[in-house]
């Protein structure tokens, strides 16, 4: 890499960082897709690794966001919540877990983004997890609302459609 620069793909698309334009050499990769990439989805709570709220996938495996700088992703693939439409499983199944009739994978959907990217890793990595196996997989996740049997479905419901369809 040049010095000054950053480059990746960001959410497919290669994209180029300048320091001092769009990063400091000092901000973590949480700053930078939020605040000055204007990627929101990219949630921040504790910004101290407690959280689990601003997971990202790196090479398609989740990262906490907070705990990283910046210029550590240079050359690789960053994927945010953005990047996801109702064609991707594991998004619609949290969609489909938090609808009427069931209504508990999702209240605020504050740390909704944390949990599909990081249940898309987990997926990735195990196809057919057990119930202990997501739970063990989201461990480092917090859902302030208390969702967390709702999203265990929506992990299971992730892995049903992901046989089905295909890939996480
Ligand atoms: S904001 Fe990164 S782990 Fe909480
Ligand atoms: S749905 Fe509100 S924090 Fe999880």
């Amino acid at each position: 890499m040049n010095s000054n620069e950053i480059s990746l793909v960001l959410n497919g698309r290669p994209c180029r960082l300048r320091e001092g334009r769009d990063y400091e050499a000092h901000e973590t990769l949480s700053h930078v897709l939020r605040e000055r990439l204007g990627l929101t989805g990219v949630r921040v709570s504790c910004n101290a690794g407690a959280c689990g709220a601003c997971t990202v996938l790196l090479n398609g495996r989740s990262v906490l966001s907070c705990m990283m700088l910046a210029v550590q992703a240079d050359g690789q693939s960053v994927t945010t919540i953005e990047a996801l439409d109702s064609s991707d499983p594991v998004a619609r199944a949290f969609a489909e877990e938090s609808g009427p009739g069931y209504g508990t994978a999702m209240q605020c959907g504050f740390c909704t983004p944390g949990y599909v990217l990081e249940a898309k890793s987990l997926l990735a990595e195990n196809p057919e997890p057990t119930r202990e196996d997501i739970r063990e997989g989201l461990s480092g996740h917090i859902c302030r609302c208390g969702c967390y049997k709702g999203i265990e479905h929506a992990v299971e419901r992730a892995a049903r459609l992901c046989s089905r369809e295909g890939g996480a």
